[in-house]
């Protein structure tokens, strides 16, 4: 049954071990709740004390295949038998040629494409900043408010999630700068997606590559199509389609992040597809190797010509995580994709469902198995529930729900792509719940 909760939460195994944890694991990671796992199959989590959690998190949006599925199983357990590294930077190997040729199939772009491996989104993102800067000779970068791109340091520098990511960590790369990305639900100007098109750019474009920087000394624009620890927020199409014009006035290429939106969670391959953009580069990791880890920069081949030595990764593109890749994307086209799209449209038709019930939800949205629900104290002032979210949060997970935070006061819904439509309304029934009890008692 899922989920099953035995014990008081954490149990007495999952305290023992956090304990040990808290001894020799560096602090700075986040924990939002106490889960301590110790099995898991499809959407169902067990932890060390018995209890059984319906996974709504997917380890941060990865377990896009459902936990340990048997195909992805099987095709890591043959890799393994077969060789486990060979470093496809200094050789060659039948699984990252054939990963890169399946890519090359589905990626969002138009003409022959190209793909560096690595192991991390932070490292896809790496990649794809130092070919826009190869292959472009311009040096600055542009990235948006509330985007997160990763933790490694030219990365971090276009990360502008929360500062507790920067502080203490700066000096950043020089050259990176940071325009409004669309919050729709937050615009102080009340534009829609309609009119934010013709609007939400403006800064970008008449302000910092007017006044600030120009615009022929930009390499690229990093945009998330969805931004994932932002809040997901999804970009209006019309946002996404004048930034690929403004772009190609003047020469700057896009990044797509798709590290967290990619691979079928949106119910597209690739979200910016929704929109219709082509992007230059796009950055490829989480779902991809469903939990093995990959990240992949895959660009326009005519932009790919960085010669040998430039650029390279000892384990990016592990002959394992390959193979995993490829069942992967072999379940995702067979029928995950399609599913992330019905499962995803029925759960946020519910989620939309309780805004009439509880008046802490401020918007529902998303696309596919990528929901966010924003949670406000007042839907008039729109004051941010940071405190009331993570007490729902806490809430779902001791009645077996596992969600995350997003930003300072949403919530996701990222499971696997494997969820069904009655594990769905499961899943809203929790939140419903946990909902309730945070508005009867707020933590204030
Ligand atoms: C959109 C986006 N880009 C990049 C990253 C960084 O990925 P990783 O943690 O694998 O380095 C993340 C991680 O959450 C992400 O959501």
């Amino acid at each position: 049954m899922v989920p099953d909760i035995k014990t008081p939460l954490p149990g007495p195994k999952a305290q023992a071990l956090i304990d040990r944890d808290a001894k020799v694991v560096s602090p700075s990671y986040t924990r939002g709740y106490p889960l301590v796992i110790d099995r898991a199959s499809g959407v169902a989590v067990e932890d060390v004390d018995g209890n059984v959690f319906l996974d709504c998190a997917a380890g941060i949006a990865v377990n896009s295949t459902g936990h340990s599925h048997p195909d992805v199983v099987k095709a890591i357990t043959d890799q393994a038998q077969r060789f486990l590294h060979m470093s496809g930077t200094d050789f060659y190997y039948e699984p990252q040629v054939r990963l890169a040729e399946e890519i090359a199939a589905v990626a969002p772009m138009q003409g022959r494409v190209k793909s560096f491996f690595g192991n991390s989104g932070t490292e896809a993102i790496e990649a794809s900043l130092k070919l826009a800067r190869y292959a472009t000779g311009r040096p600055n970068f542009i990235a948006f408010l509330g985007g997160f791109h990763g933790r490694t340091m030219g990365a971090l520098a276009l990360t502008a999630s929360k500062t507790v990511q920067r502080r203490g960590f700066g000096p950043f790369m020089p050259g990176v700068f940071h325009a409004p990305y669309a919050d729709c639900y937050r615009c102080p100007l009340g534009f829609t997606p309609e009119t934010c098109a013709a609007e939400c750019l403006d800064y970008l474009e008449h302000e910092l590559l007017v006044h600030i920087v120009a615009p022929d000394e930009v390499a690229a624009v990093v945009v998330e199509p969805i931004q994932g620890e932002g809040g997901y927020l999804v970009a209006p199409d019309q946002f996404l389609q004048r930034l690929r014009e403004i772009t190609k006035t003047h020469g700057i290429l896009v990044v797509d992040d798709e590290v967290q939106s990619g691979m079928g969670r949106t119910g597209k391959m690739f979200a910016i597809e929704f929109s219709g953009v082509q992007p230059d580069i796009v950055a490829i990791a989480k779902g991809i190797a469903s939990g093995m880890p990959m990240g992949i920069s895959t660009a326009r081949a005519e932009l790919m010509t960085w010669p040998p030595g430039t650029h390279a990764s000892t384990f990016g593109g592990n002959p394992v995580s390959c193979a995993a890749a490829l069942a992967t994307i072999t379940l995702l086209r067979e029928h995950l994709i399609e599913n992330a799209a019905d499962v995803g449209a029925h759960l946020l038709a519910a989620l939309k469902g309780l805004r009439g019930k509880h008046r802490l939800i401020g918007d529902v949205r998303g696309r596919g198995l990528m929901v966010g629900v924003e949670l406000v104290r007042d839907r008039q002032t729109k004051e941010r529930a940071s405190e009331e979210r993570n007490a729902v949060v806490t809430g779902a997970f001791n009645r077996g729900l596992l969600i995350l935070g997003a930003g300072k006061n949403s919530i996701r819904f990222s499971p696997p792509l494997v969820l069904t439509r009655a594990e769905a309304d499961t899943a809203v029934r929790i939140f419903d719940e946990a909902l309730t009890d945070v508005e009867k008692a707020p933590p204030r």
